[in-house]
C-alpha cells in the first residue's frame, strides 16, 4: 500500500472542546491504518487542544491554518509561526485559497510565510490553484506556476514542502476536479518542483476541493495523488474516520 496523507481543514469550525470531543469521538474508530497519515488544521484557539489530543497517536499531528510571517510584534489578530509550534503545531498551511480570495493575500506574502514557516520548523503545505475563470481561459499551468515561483522565491530547496492543489472552483462547491484532471496538474507541478529546485526532495501533493466519501476511492485510485486536504468532509468525526480508511486500488 501507498503512504497516503489525509489532511483536515476545520476552517473557522470546532472551538477547544467540540474539538477534545471530536477526537474521542475520531479516535474511538481505532488507530490510523499503517502507511497513512492525518494532519489536523484546526482554527488557532483549537490548536493546542488538538496538538495535545492526537499526542501519542502514531502519524497524527496538529498544524495552523495560517501563520504570519514576522515572529512576534504588534499585529493584533495574527499569529505567528514560533507561536503556533508553542502550541503543538508540527505543521501549517500557507496561502489557502480562502487566504488569496476572501482575504486578499498576495504571493508575495506567501513566499513570506513560507520562510517563516521552515525559519520556525513547521512543515508547510502551500496550497496552490486556479479559479474558474482562469481555467476557462486556459490558464491552470500559468497560475500555478506563478503561485509556486512567488511562494518559493527565497527558499534554497533543501527543506520539505508539501503542496495542496486546490482549484478555486472546487473548493466548497460539490464539484470535485476529475482525478485525470487533478493528475495532470500534479504532474506538472512535481516536473516544475524538480526542475526549478536544486536539491531534489520528495514532495507531498495533496488534491483538496469537495473530496468526500464518495469520491475519495476513485480520486486516490490515481498514482498522482499523494492525499486529499479536506474542508467540509472533515468536520464530522466518524465520518473522517471512516475516510482515512477509504480503501484504494
Ligand atoms: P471542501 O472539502 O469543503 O471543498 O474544502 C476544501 C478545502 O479548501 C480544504 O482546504
Amino acid at each position: 500500500m501507498r503512504p497516503l496523507v489525509f489532511a483536515a481543514n476545520w476552517k473557522m469550525h470546532i472551538g477547544p472542546p467540540e474539538a477534545r470531543e471530536y477526537l474521542r469521538a475520531f479516535f474511538a474508530a481505532g488507530e490510523i491504518p499503517h502507511e497513512r497519515a492525518v494532519w489536523f488544521f484546526p482554527p488557532a484557539v483549537s490548536l493546542e487542544a488538538v496538538a495535545q489530543n492526537v499526542a501519542g497517536h502514531r502519524n497524527v499531528v496538529a498544524g495552523a491554518q495560517d501563520i504570519y510571517w514576522e515572529a512576534k510584534g504588534a499585529f493584533t489578530g495574527a499569529i505567528s509561526a514560533p507561536l503556533a509550534a508553542q502550541a503543538g503545531g508540527r505543521m501549517t498551511l500557507i496561502g489557502h485559497s480562502e487566504r488569496r480570495h476572501v482575504f486578499g493575500e498576495t504571493d508575495e506574502q506567501t513566499g513570506k510565510k513560507l520562510a517563516a514557516a521552515l525559519a520556525a520548523n513547521l512543515q508547510p503545505v502551500l496550497c496552490v490553484g486556479e479559479t474558474l475563470a482562469q481555467r476557462e481561459a486556459g490558464e491552470t499551468m500559468a497560475v500555478v506556476t506563478r503561485q509556486l515561483m512567488a511562494a518559493f522565491a527565497g527558499h534554497s530547496g533543501n527543506r520539505h514542502v508539501n503542496i495542496a492543489y486546490e482549484p478555486v472552483w472546487a473548493i466548497g462547491t460539490g464539484r470535485n476536479a476529475t482525478p485525470k484532471d487533478a493528475a495532470e496538474v500534479h504532474r506538472a507541478i512535481r516536473g516544475w518542483l524538480k526542475g526549478m529546485l536544486r536539491t531534489v526532495v520528495p514532495f507531498v501533493i495533496l488534491y483538496g476541493g469537495s473530496v468526500n466519501l464518495k469520491n475519495a476511492a476513485e480520486l486516490l485510485a490515481e498514482p498522482e495523488l499523494d492525499g486529499v486536504l479536506v474542508g467540509g468532509a472533515s468536520l464530522d468525526p466518524r465520518g473522517w474516520a471512516q475516510l482515512v480508511r477509504t480503501a484504494v486500488t
